[in-house]
């Protein structure tokens, strides 16, 4: 099977990595590569509506396992219907967020059992996995400030919610270097954009 590149975004509120994402998209068509922009949760008709249940600042009655799953659920339509045809016909596929924000979101965030999501994930994605992921690392409260005041339902949690997800990031990072690069975002969009890039013209040229 030809296989194409899976590269996701990861990264706290406010970090700045949906403004990246499209960046590089634009970037990499301008170079004629066939490149293919999704968003987690969602990218799909049926992955939308369930992002659309998880958002909502009214689901106050939403348990953990619930959330968990719907997740998954919206992460299990998304690899199917788009994903893994998209790698098999050789697309670079950059997508924003995949199953290390149900790790820190839920699993640190919430302290619920990292291996029970992580079995959860590897059923849902068809055990499809990227070849690289950048994580866009912001100091909790700045990142807060910068996502502003119409905070969705996950945006609305404590501080300290925040805080225990960028640790949970950055101890993800850690534990596997060889597919994390972390990327401060502490500097100008131009800088940081230069960074994306190269990372990314590195993972294509080892393919
Ligand atoms: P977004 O703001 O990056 O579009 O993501 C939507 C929200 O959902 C964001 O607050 C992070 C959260 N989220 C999780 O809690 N778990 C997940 O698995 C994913 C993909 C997102």
């Amino acid at each position: 099977m030809k296989k194409g590149l899976f590269i996701t975004f990861e990264g706290s509120e406010g970090s700045g990595k949906s403004t990246q994402i499209a960046l590089i998209e634009t970037e990499l068509k301008k170079k004629g590569l066939d490149v293919l922009l999704i968003r987690e949760p969602g990218g799909v008709k049926i992955s939308e509506l369930i992002r659309k249940v998880l958002l909502d600042v009214k689901n106050t009655e939403m348990n953990n396992e619930c959330e968990v799953l719907l997740y998954m659920a919206a992460r299990a339509q998304l690899v199917g219907e788009v994903i893994r045809p998209a790698l098999a016909c050789g697309k670079v596929v950059l997508c924003d967020r995949f199953l290390d924000s149900t790790i820190v979101y839920q699993g640190y965030g919430h302290g619920m059992d990292l291996k029970t999501i992580q079995d959860i994930g590897a059923f849902s994605t068809q055990k499809v996995r990227p070849d690289m992921t950048l994580l866009f690392d912001i100091e909790t409260e700045e990142g807060l400030r910068r996502a502003g005041q119409n905070k969705d339902r996950i945006e609305q949690r404590s501080l300290d919610y925040h805080k225990r997800v960028r640790s949970g990031y950055l101890q993800l990072a850690k534990e596997d270097p060889g597919r994390f690069r972390v990327i401060r975002v502490d500097r100008g969009k131009e800088e940081i954009f230069q960074e994306v890039k190269a990372h990314i013209e590195h993972c294509l040229s080892q393919q």
